[in-house]
């Protein structure tokens, strides 16, 4: 199997700004694996804080791991000479949460589609640009004549939304990350936004990594899941595993925090935890142990002392929680590894 894109062991630990002496650890040793011959989507989900944007950034080679690396086609980002970067930069788009910051207010949005053409140099002649434009517009689900033309502001958001696919198809990626716009659109958009990207996958064969909150569409629209909690992969295996019957106790709080559509799935009762509040008075120190231990009610004396390597639960699925330790211990590596071969 050949890597397309991956994170080896990612840890981003950023300074906690000018007043306070603190950091904060927002990705902590992650790592993740996109196979390059068998499009696919993955999911990353985690409550707000827990490092999804962040880890996103990483992957696009904004910003630079504290330590461990990222790889695209197995070369390293930081290893890169011109030429692989701009590949790498063509090939690897992003749609983000807030699409309106991306968009310029006093151009028309055609702008946003011409210039990556232009800077990419795509299109031999005006009449080709356009084409491909107009194109990538109607894979997004957008129709072409009640777009272009038109500033950011006459467009709804959904339709900027769809606007970033189409500028993100444009360029002819290999992998898109999308990062929930949570804050922009409601439930059924976000659906309709997805339907369009699994669309995308099936057609172009273009892998999807997924940023989102929302369990209900990672279930319905993806493979593989890795759940972070405070920068570290709780859960990571195949959703079928995860979200159906997930087994780390913070897992099982976001899944049972969600009403699933899927009738075989029982959440409430017998599977339901209470999470006790977040105890930010008695903190896990760094490196000290699961950072869940606060909030998790199966606590035990291990947890407290070093953090829970991932333990193989099924072929498919590993959890970082001592009530595996039955499993036998995997390095995020691997299962990274063999969760992208699947
Ligand atoms: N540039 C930065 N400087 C300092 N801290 C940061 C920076 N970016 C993110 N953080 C911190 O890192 C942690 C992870 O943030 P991140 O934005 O990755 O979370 P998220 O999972 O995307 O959350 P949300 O669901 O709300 O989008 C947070 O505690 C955040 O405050
Ligand atoms: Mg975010």
């Amino acid at each position: 199997m050949k890597s397309l894109l991956e994170a080896q062991n990612v840890t981003r630990i950023f300074d906690s700004g000018l007043l306070s002496k603190g950091h904060t650890v927002a990705v902590d040793g992650v790592s993740l694996m996109i196979n390059e011959d068998k499009p696919s989507i993955t999911t990353i989900a985690g409550e707000s804080g827990s490092g999804k944007t962040t880890l996103a950034r990483l992957l696009l080679g904004m910003i630079q791991p504290t330590s461990g690396s990222i790889l695209y086609r197995g070369q390293s980002l930081t290893a890169m000479d011109r030429r692989a970067r701009k590949k790498f930069r063509r090939e690897v788009q992003a749609i983000f949460q807030d699409p309106y910051e991306a968009y310029n207010p006093i151009y028309k949005v055609d702008q946003t589609l011409t210039t990556p053409v232009r800077k990419f140099g795509l299109a031999r002649s005006r009449e080709e640009a356009q084409q491909r434009i107009t194109d990538s517009l109607r894979m997004a689900g957008l129709r072409p004549e009640e777009t272009l033309g038109r500033y950011p502001h006459q467009l709804s958001g959904g339709q900027r939304q769809r606007i970033m696919v189409a500028r993100a198809l444009l360029l002819n990626p290999r992998v898109i990350l999308a990062d929930e716009p949570v804050s922009m659109v409601d439930a059924s958009l976000r659906a309709t936004i997805l339907e369009s990207l699994v669309k995308v996958k099936r057609e172009l064969g273009i892998s999807l990594i997924y940023i989102t909150h929302d369990l209900t569409t990672a279930y319905q629209a993806s493979q593989n899941i890795y759940i972070l909690y405070r920068g570290c992969v709780a859960e990571m295996g195949s959703v079928e595993k995860v979200i159906k019957n997930p087994k780390h106790p913070y897992t099982r709080l976001l899944v049972s925090s969600v009403p699933l559509p899927d009738p075989d799935i029982r959440w409430g009762r017998e599977g339901e935890i209470e999470a006790k509040a977040s105890a930010p008075s008695a903190p896990v120190k760094e490196g000290g142990g699961c950072k869940f231990s606060n909030r998790c009610p199966y606590v035990m004396a291990e947890c407290r002392q070093a953090p829970p390597p991932l333990f193989l639960t099924d072929d498919d699925r590993a959890v970082a929680c001592y009530l595996y330790k039955a499993g036998a211990p995997v390095s995020g590596r691997d299962m990274a590894k063999s969760l992208a071969r699947d």
